[in-house]
C-alpha cells in the first residue's frame, strides 16, 4: 500500500470520552489519507469492477454544547475506487461553513439534534429547525459526475470530487439553488434521464417543496408540496413519471415548537400519507393516498405497474419506542436508533391511480433498513433489495440481507462479532446483463483487529462471504449512507493514469 497523510483536523474531544457514539466503533477520525494499491488481505479484486464506492460519515471533532447526538458529527467522505484490478482509498472532511467556523473557534458553536436551537452559540445556522450546523454528513449521491453530500435537516449540497473526496464548493445551480430552505438528504438520481429529484422541508408553510435538476445541471422544476403542518420527511422515491413524497405522522409536537422545543411525536391514530406527483407537476396535481400509520425512514424503490404505483420501503412497527427501562442510560436515550425497537421491515405499498385504493403487504419478517438496489433500475421494475441488519439496541450494522421481491427468498450474511458494516452499495459488473450481476460493497469497522476493511461480495450470492477484502489505512468510524458510481459516469476517469489524483471538475 502506497500511503500518505494529506490532512488533519483539530479535535478537542477528551481522551476519556465515554459517549458510545464517539468511542468504540464510532470513534471519529482526524486524519485524511491518500492510499494507492490497497493491500488485498483476502481474495482478489475483480477486474470487471470499475468505479467508486463513496460513503459519508458522521465524524465529530468537538464536544457538544451539552448533549451529543450521532447525527451531529461533521461529514467525512470515504472513497474506495476500483480500476484495472487495483483499488485506491481517499477520505476527507466535507469543508462545510460550520466545520471551518468550529475549527477556527476550537469548539462546537451550534446546538445539535439533542439540544434546543436556543442553546446554540450562534444566532444563525441551517436546517429546518434553524440555528443548527449543516454538517453535510448524511447522504452522498453522484450527479453529473460530481458527488453531492447532504444533510438530513436540509442544508447546502456540497460538491465533492468523487475520486479524491476533495470539497469543491457548494452547489448553486447557477444561482437557482433554494438557499432559503436548502435541500434534504436523499436526492434521487434517475440514471435513465440524468435527472436529480429532491425535496426540502421547513417549519414554515407550505412545509415542503419538490424539485428537479436536469442532466445539464439546471433547476428545471420547483414546486410547493403543501402539508398540514411541519413534518419530518427523510427520503423520497420516484417512478418513470412520478415523484413520491410522504407525510408521516411522526413530527415535531406543535405545542413544543411554540416553546422552541423540537420533540418528535408519533401519532398512531393518523394515517401515513403518500403523495404522488407527476415529475413536472404542481400542487394541484398531487394525489394523496392514506396508508397504515407508520414512519418510513428509507424507501428502496418505486415503479409503475399498470394502474398501480408500487412503492417499497421499510415499515416501522414501533416508530416511537417507549423507554422500557431496559439497557444502560445510553441505550435508553438512543432507543430511537435501535432497529430491534422500531422494527423496520421491507414493505410494499400499491397505490391504485384509478380507484385511489391502497394495498399493503409486508414482504418479510426480517428486521432490516438502509436498503439499496441496482441503481440502473431506480424508478423501474426491479427485483432485488440489499439491506442491513442491526445489532440489538445499537445503531450498528451486524449483517447484510438480500431480498428477492419476486420470490420472497432471502440471503443473509452476518459479520463476525464486533465487526460492523455500512450501507452496502450494489456495483453492476462491467458488461453485466442480469440485475444482480455485480458486486455488493461495504466498509467495515472491525473492533477485533482495530482496523477497517473494504469488503466486496458477489451480489448474486452474498451467503458465501466476501470475495475480496482490502485493508484501509486506519479504523474508520461506523457510518451509513453510501453510493456507487461507475467509472464511465465520472469525468476524466479513463483519461488519467491515476484517476484519484485528477483535478479538473
Ligand atoms: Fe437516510
Amino acid at each position: 500500500m502506497d500511503l500518505d497523510v494529506v490532512g488533519r483536523m483539530l479535535s478537542t474531544l477528551p481522551a476519556d470520552d465515554d459517549h458510545p457514539y464517539r468511542t468504540g466503533p464510532w470513534q471519529p477520525q482526524t486524519t485524511e489519507w491518500k492510499a494507492d494499491d490497497l493491500q488485498v488481505v483476502q481474495g482478489e479484486i475483480p477486474s470487471d469492477l470499475d468505479g467508486v464506492y463513496l460513503r459519508n460519515t458522521e465524524n465529530p471533532l468537538h464536544p457538544a454544547i451539552r448533549n451529543y447526538h450521532p447525527f451531529d458529527g461533521d461529514g467525512m467522505v470515504h472513497v474506495v475506487g476500483f480500476r484495472d484490478g487495483t483499488a485506491f482509498y481517499r477520505n476527507s472532511f466535507v469543508r462545510t461553513d460550520g466545520l471551518m467556523a468550529e475549527q477556527d473557534a476550537g469548539k462546537s458553536l451550534w446546538a445539535g439534534l439533542a439540544e434546543r436551537p436556543s442553546q446554540s452559540l450562534m444566532d444563525h445556522g441551517w436546517g429546518a429547525r434553524g440555528r443548527m450546523k449543516d454538517a453535510s454528513s448524511t447522504d452522498v449521491v453522484v450527479h453529473n459526475g460530481v458527488a453531492l453530500t447532504s444533510f438530513y435537516q436540509c442544508g447546502d449540497l456540497y460538491r465533492v470530487d468523487p475520486m479524491t473526496t476533495r470539497t469543491l464548493g457548494k452547489e448553486t445551480w447557477g444561482g437557482a439553488f433554494p438557499f432559503d430552505w436548502g435541500v434534504s438528504a436523499h436526492p434521487k438520481i434517475d440514471d435513465a434521464t440524468g435527472e436529480m429529484l429532491f425535496f426540502n422541508y421547513s417549519t414554515e408553510a407550505p412545509y415542503m417543496n419538490y424539485g428537479v435538476v436536469d442532466a445539464n445541471h439546471e433547476l428545471v422544476h420547483y414546486t410547493p408540496v403543501p402539508l398540514p403542518g411541519p413534518r419530518l420527511p427523510h427520503d423520497m422515491a420516484f417512478t418513470e413519471n412520478y415523484a413520491i413524497l410522504n407525510d408521516c405522522p411522526l413530527f415535531w409536537d406543535p405545542e413544543g415548537l411554540a416553546q422552541g422545543a423540537y420533540a418528535a411525536r408519533f401519532h398512531r391514530d393518523m394515517p401515513m400519507r403518500l403523495g404522488v406527483i407527476p415529475r413536472r407537476g404542481g400542487p394541484d396535481d398531487i394525489r394523496w393516498f392514506d396508508c397504515e400509520s407508520t414512519f418510513v425512514l428509507h424507501w428502496v424503490n418505486a415503479y409503475e405497474d399498470g394502474d398501480e404505483i408500487v412503492v417499497d420501503g421499510f415499515f416501522e412497527s414501533d416508530p416511537s419506542p417507549a423507554d422500557n427501562g431496559m439497557g444502560d442510560k445510553w441505550q435508553r436515550a438512543f432507543r430511537f436508533l435501535a432497529n430491534d425497537r422500531m422494527q423496520p421491515r421491507l414493505h410494499r405499498w400499491r397505490l391504485n391511480m384509478v380507484t385511489g385504493l391502497v394495498k399493503e403487504e409486508t414482504l418479510t419478517d426480517t428486521i432490516s433498513e438502509f436498503g439499496m438496489m441496482n441503481g440502473s433500475h431506480a424508478g423501474r421494475k426491479y427485483r432485488y433489495a440489499y439491506a442491513a441488519t442491526s445489532k440489538p439496541a445499537w445503531f450498528l450494522f451486524d449483517g447484510l440481507v438480500k431480498h428477492d421481491t419476486w420470490t420472497g427468498q432471502e440471503q443473509h450474511f452476518r459479520f463476525e462479532e464486533n465487526v460492523y458494516g455500512s450501507e452496502s452499495a450494489m456495483a453492476p459488473r462491467v458488461g453485466s446483463t442480469a440485475e444482480d450481476d455485480g458486486y455488493l460493497i461495504t466498509l467495515t469497522t472491525d473492533m477485533n483487529q482495530d482496523a477497517s476493511f473494504c469488503v466486496v461480495f458477489d451480489a448474486s450470492d452474498i451467503t458465501t462471504g466476501p470475495i475480496c477484502t482490502l485493508r484501509l489505512p486506519e479504523r474508520i468510524s461506523s457510518g451509513t449512507h453510501s453510493t456507487w458510481a461507475a467509472g464511465t459516469d465520472l469525468p476524466q476517469w479513463d483519461q488519467a493514469d491515476d484517476p484519484a489524483t485528477t483535478v479538473g471538475l
